[in-house]
């Protein structure tokens, strides 16, 4: 198992803000998700790698879901094509896991996972900025806070 690619480069940064503070909060946690991931890596924990792995599945699912009712709610007119992103980043998320549970894992498809959140969120979630600027925003606030409640990213799991 080899190390997780440019890893200081996935770091958050402000960059990456929506200015729409439910979204920016998981994106946090997805980046926060990545960095667990990456350290799970340089201990070469299998184990804990695959549990991250699992942390990071369910954050993106909890995310992907929510933006894609935002996206709706408020008609992105690239809907489409930016759930087609999701989608194909959740069908390789699922190969990356089935690959480290068979011990079959590689620092190449970790490398990818971090490399596609950095270039979604920096351009994919950027262009439905000015359809859900705050103050247009319909999004119930405790909706997200269900999914992202204080805390969360700062979570570690239990070492395995
Ligand atoms: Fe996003
Ligand atoms: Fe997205």
């Amino acid at each position: 198992m080899t190390g997780l690619g440019s890893a200081a480069d996935l770091t958050w940064n402000e960059r990456l803000l929506t200015g729409i503070n439910a979204i920016d909060a998981q994106h946090k946690t997805l980046f926060n998700s990545v960095t667990l991931l990456q350290e799970a890596v340089q201990e070469r924990s299998m184990i804990r790698t695959c549990y991250m792995l699992e942390q990071l599945s369910a954050n993106v699912s909890n995310h992907f879901r929510d933006e894609e009712y935002a996206m709706r709610l408020h008609d992105f007119p690239h809907l489409t094509e930016h759930i087609r992103e999701h989608r194909d980043f959740t069908n390789h998320l699922y190969w990356v896991r089935k690959a480290c549970l068979s011990h079959e894992i590689t620092g190449e498809l970790l490398t990818e996972l971090g490399s596609w959140l950095l270039e979604h969120v920096s351009k994919s979630d950027i262009d439905y900025v000015p359809y859900l600027t705050p103050d247009r925003c319909l999004l119930p606030m405790t909706l997200f806070d269900m999914h992202t409640p204080a805390g969360n990213t700062a979570l570690r799991p239990l070492k395995p």
